[in-house]
């Protein structure tokens, strides 16, 4: 017991420097229990902090542990939701409201043009200090509040017949994008802080 707990704490201090610090993901009102699944496993494994889910329908518990204790989702995640930090908001409002006021940036994304600014996924710049990605709901897609309070707008591009692609398939390309370039931004920082070698 003690040399598995060793084992966890080792991997655990292994992981750590690259995690994404300070980027949340919102799901803005999922429908399908595997797709919040599906996206706690993508968030834990591509090392971002935290998952924020917008319930307006309040089909989900309060608590962290019992959203994470759900059969459903546990098993989906393969038991990423014991390691991941999930919170749920009863409106858009209220989770906008909490964003601003820890001072995060949002972006949303969407298959289609939105908003002020959109850019396609691997051609724009994501090292925000703070920064909240929302993914919108399985058939009516992201909020025009979600929409407006957001710098700007990402798409994946598509070549096929279909309209979209699957919510929790999207939040593993755009988080592979988005952490990959947060990771290297922070690799350069701490060298620059570590200052030359003597
Ligand atoms: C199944 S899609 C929703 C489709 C919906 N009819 C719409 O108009 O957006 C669920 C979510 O996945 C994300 N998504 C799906 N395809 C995407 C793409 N090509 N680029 C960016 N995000 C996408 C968006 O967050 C979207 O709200």
């Amino acid at each position: 017991m003690e040399s598995k707990k060793s084992a966890i704490r080792q991997q655990a201090d292994e992981i750590k420097p690259y995690q994404c610090k300070n980027l949340i993901v919102v799901l803005e009102n999922p429908m399908d229990p595997k797709n919040i699944g599906s996206v706690i496993r993508n968030v834990n494994a591509l090392g971002a902090e935290k998952i924020y889910i917008v319930d307006s329908g309040k089909t989900l518990p309060d608590e962290w542990e019992k959203i994470r204790e759900r059969k459903t989702i546990y098993k989906v995640s393969v038991s990423a939701s014991k390691w991941t930090f999930v919170k749920r908001f009863d409106s858009t409002e209220q989770c906008l409201e909490h964003l601003k006021k820890k001072r995060f940036t949002s972006i949303v994304t969407s298959p289609h043009v939105k908003g002020k600014d959109n850019f396609i996924l691997h051609e724009t710049n994501y090292t925000h200090p703070k920064l909240a990605v929302w993914f919108g709901n399985e058939s009516r897609g992201i909020s025009d509040l979600a929409v407006e309070s957001s710098d700007f707008c990402v798409s994946i591009p598509m070549f096929g017949m279909i309209e979209s692609l699957n919510l929790a398939t999207t939040t593993g390309i755009v988080l592979y994008e988005i952490t990959k370039q947060r990771r290297a931004y922070q690799a350069k920082y701490k060298r620059a802080n570590r200052g030359p070698k003597a």
